[in-house]
Parts: C-alpha cells; structure tokens; sequence
C-alpha cells in the first residue's frame, strides 16, 4: 500500500516533497526523474532551485522524461509544459543539456513520437523517482478517467473540467488545447518509486478515491496501489476525507 503523509499545508507539502527529492539528488549519482507540471508542483521546484543555487544539490548527474505535454502547442509558447518547465526548473539550475526531455506536442506524427518517448525512457533504464500531481478527477500526468491501466504514452483527448482546470497560461479555458501526449498509466506504473502531492480541499474528493475507492480506470491514481513504492504526501484540506 502507498504510504500516506498528511501535513498542515500547502507549503509544508512543497518543503516535504523538496527533501524527499533532495535526499535523492544529494549523493550525486545518476539519477533518472520524472516530472510533472502545474500548481502543486512550482513552490517544490523553487525548492529544488534554491538548494541548487546554495550547492546542495545539483542537476549535473540528473535525466529527466515529463509526464505530459499539449498537442499543438509550440515549446516557446507560454502555455507549453515546455514553458513552464524553463520558468520553474529547467531555466534555474545546471542540468545538461540534452537532458531533459518532454514529449513534442507539436509532432507531424504524435503516435511516431508517443513511441520514439517511450523508446527514450527505456535506453535511459527507466525513471528512478516520478513526481506527481493529481487532477480533482483523479487523473494522474493527463490520463483522464476510463484510461486503461495497460496504456503507454500515447495521445488523449482532455476532459473538460481537466481544460477549466489548466486554462491559467492561456486566454480563456476555450483555448485550452483539447488534447495532449502523456505518459501512460503502465509507463507510470514502471517507475521505481512515486511521489505524489495533493493540496487542498478540490483534490479531497480524488485522494479519498484514489487511496480508499476501488482500484478502478474510474479513478486513474487508484492505480498507484498497484505499485509498491509510492509516496503520497497531502496537506490537511487535500485529506480532508480521508
Ligand atoms: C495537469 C497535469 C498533471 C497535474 C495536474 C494537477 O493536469 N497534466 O500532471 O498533476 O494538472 O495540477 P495542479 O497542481 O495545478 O492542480
């Protein structure tokens, strides 16, 4: 079963998470990552940054696959994972370069590419630590409900509320891009540990079904409890009902 850690608050999730992450990083040996994006995720990558600028860490010995990215959005757009990823990490500290891949949502052939990322994480040996978030509806990196357990990275098409939810870095949830690459829940699923973050109270609803529901493609993270090396780290309002 996933071990669950409940702390006060959103910002006490981030500084858990960064020594999780940092206690990886410290020994300086090759280490292979995968990352998410989104709101949960920028206060423990201005962690990550900070410990990297005061030499605590570095990124020099780190790979890393991201989880996900919009189809048809260009990387130097603001509302790419691209984008965000250079804001809060990529752009702060000293990872090679070549290093840190993220699947292209802007290829001719997005199957050709789904494949071609997939073919990437296994030359690298697999992710060692993926970082996660989850979505109110329970997705994890943007396998929305109903994906198949068995799925590999691949093109999906984005639940509305999941549009809504994501509609920050663009002009208005319209244009939210419809659909997007993700890693699939078996390529999560390969990964030798997991961390996921949850804070506050609209994820209460996902966590509770995740780490209590059935093990369902209903509820996508409750495939996490499949896997048995997970970490799942929330503040009080996100394990509200739990
Ligand atoms: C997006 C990402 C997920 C992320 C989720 C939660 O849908 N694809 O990887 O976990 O958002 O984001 P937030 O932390 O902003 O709630």
């Amino acid at each position: 079963a996933p071990r669950i850690e409940v702390v006060g608050n959103a910002a006490a999730v981030a500084e858990r998470a960064a020594a999780l992450v940092i206690a990886r990083l410290h020994d300086r040996r090759p280490v292979t990552l995968g990352l998410a994006t989104g709101a949960t995720m920028a206060p423990l990558y201005a962690r990550l940054v900070a410990a990297t600028r005061t030499g605590v860490i570095s990124f020099r010995t780190v790979s890393s696959f991201n989880l996900d990215e919009y189809v048809g959005v260009a990387p130097q757009s603001p509302g790419s994972f691209h984008a965000y990823m250079q804001q809060h990490l990529f752009g702060h500290v000293d990872m090679e370069a070549g290093r840190a891949e993220i699947p292209d949502g802007t290829a001719d052939d997005v199957a050709a590419e789904a494949a071609r990322y997939e073919e990437q994480i296994a030359a690298a040996g697999g992710i060692d630590l993926l970082l996660l978030g989850i979505g109110a509806n329970g997705h994890i990196g943007f396998n929305e409900p109903d994906s198949d357990f068995a799925s590999r990275t691949r093109e999906v098409r984005l639940d509305e509320a999941t549009r809504i939810a994501n509609a920050i870095n663009f002009p208005d949830p319209a244009s939210v891009p419809e659909r997007a690459i993700t890693m699939g829940i078996a390529t999560i699923l390969e990964a030798r540990s997991i961390l996921l973050i949850a804070r506050g109270s609209e994820k209460a609803a996902a966590v509770a079904a995740a780490i209590e529901g059935p093990i369902t493609a209903a509820c996508p993270a409750s495939a996490l409890r499949l896997h048995g090396n997970v970490d799942i780290l929330c503040d009080e309002p996100a394990a509200a009902a739990l």
